[in-house]
Formats: structure tokens, sequence, C-alpha cells
């Protein structure tokens, strides 16, 4: 299978805030942020295998500052590392400050999507190909962390 980078498959999401997707204080709700982050996910395992993937885990997910009703929210999500069938991704969610484009992370999360085949079952995903010493180390990092969920789960 033709071997892909991290930055064929790279995906940036841009979202308004907006009342419907706020909570009691005018912050966003978590739910949306997480629907948003599967969608992110879901767009960048896409572009890597070519077909639909599904989630089959969320890790690491932390809302580290708010995001209020208004704001311009930029996600982007990269393939981390790809194994047999399956993908880590990390996506990173920041608040963009109109005036002057700064952003902020207000949060971020690691997600798992296993490729499925026309079966329904899972299939082969292409091989990952690091083109910087941060692919390799974000490779490295996601396989170091299967291993250890593996053993512990063994
Ligand atoms: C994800 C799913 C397809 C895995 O199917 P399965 O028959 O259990 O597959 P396997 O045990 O053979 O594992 C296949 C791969 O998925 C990975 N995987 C399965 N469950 C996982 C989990 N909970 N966390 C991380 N990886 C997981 C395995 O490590 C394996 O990876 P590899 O091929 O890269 O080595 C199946 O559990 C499923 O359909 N879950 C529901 C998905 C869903 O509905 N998501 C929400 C809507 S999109």
């Amino acid at each position: 299978m033709h071997p892909k980078t991290p930055s064929e498959s790279l995906t940036e999401m841009t979202e308004l805030v907006l009342p419907q997707h706020t909570n009691a204080i005018g912050t966003a709700f978590g739910g949306v942020i997480m629907s948003w982050i599967d969608i992110c996910s879901s767009i960048a395992a896409k572009r890597h295998c070519g077909r639909v993937s599904v989630t089959a885990r969320v890790d690491a997910l932390e809302f580290k500052a708010p995001i209020k009703v208004g704001d311009v929210v930029c996600l982007t999500a990269r393939i981390n590392a790809a194994f047999t069938s399956s993908m880590e991704i990390g996506v990173r969610v920041e608040r963009e400050d109109a005036g002057t484009g700064k952003r902020a992370l207000c949060a971020d999360a690691r997600t798992t999507f296993v490729n499925l085949g026309d079966d329904g079952k899972p299939s082969p995903v292409p091989p990952l190909l690091s083109e910087t010493e941060e692919d390799q180390r974000l490779a490295t990092e996601a396989a170091e962390r299967r291993r250890k969920r593996r053993s512990a789960q063994s």
C-alpha cells in the first residue's frame, strides 16, 4: 500500500460558536466540541485511508480554557501513527482572536479510528511516512501508548 505523510491528511476545520452550541453560562457545550473533534478526526482518517473509518477510542480529552459564544474555533487533526487497520489521530482545538488572528489552545484529544473494508471488517491502512523529526516523535509516542495499553489489557 502506498505510504502517506501526515501532511497529506492534515485537516483544519473552522467553526463559529453560536447560541445553540453553548450551555447555560454561554460557554461552548463540551459535547459539541467533542462532536467537532470526532468529525475533524474522521476527515483526517478518510484522507489517509481513502475510505470511511469509525471511531474506536477517544483518549486524553482535556478542556483547558473556555470557548465563548461568538468565538471562532479552529480544529486541527493530524495522523500521529498508522498501525495495521487503526490510526491514532491528535486533535487541537484553538480559539482564534478575530482582531490579531492569534490562536489559543482550548482543548485537545487523541482519537483512534479503524478503517473498515467493504465487508465492514477492519482493513489495512496505508503506512505513515514520517517527513520530520516531529512526525517521528509523535509516531514513536503513539506506538508506545498502544504497547502499554495492550500490555495492560492482556
Ligand atoms: C472499532 C471496531 C471496528 C473494531 O473491530 P474489532 O473486530 O474489534 O477489531 P479488532 O479487534 O480486530 O481490532 C482492529 C483494530 O482496531 C483496534 N481497536 C479496536 N478497538 C479499539 C479500541 N477500543 N481502542 C483502540 N484501538 C482499538 C485494534 O487495536 C486493531 O488495530 P490494528 O489493526 O491497527 O492492530 C469495532 O469495535 C466497532 O465497530 N466499534 C464500533 C465503532 C463505532 O460505531 N464508532 C462510533 C461511530 S463511527
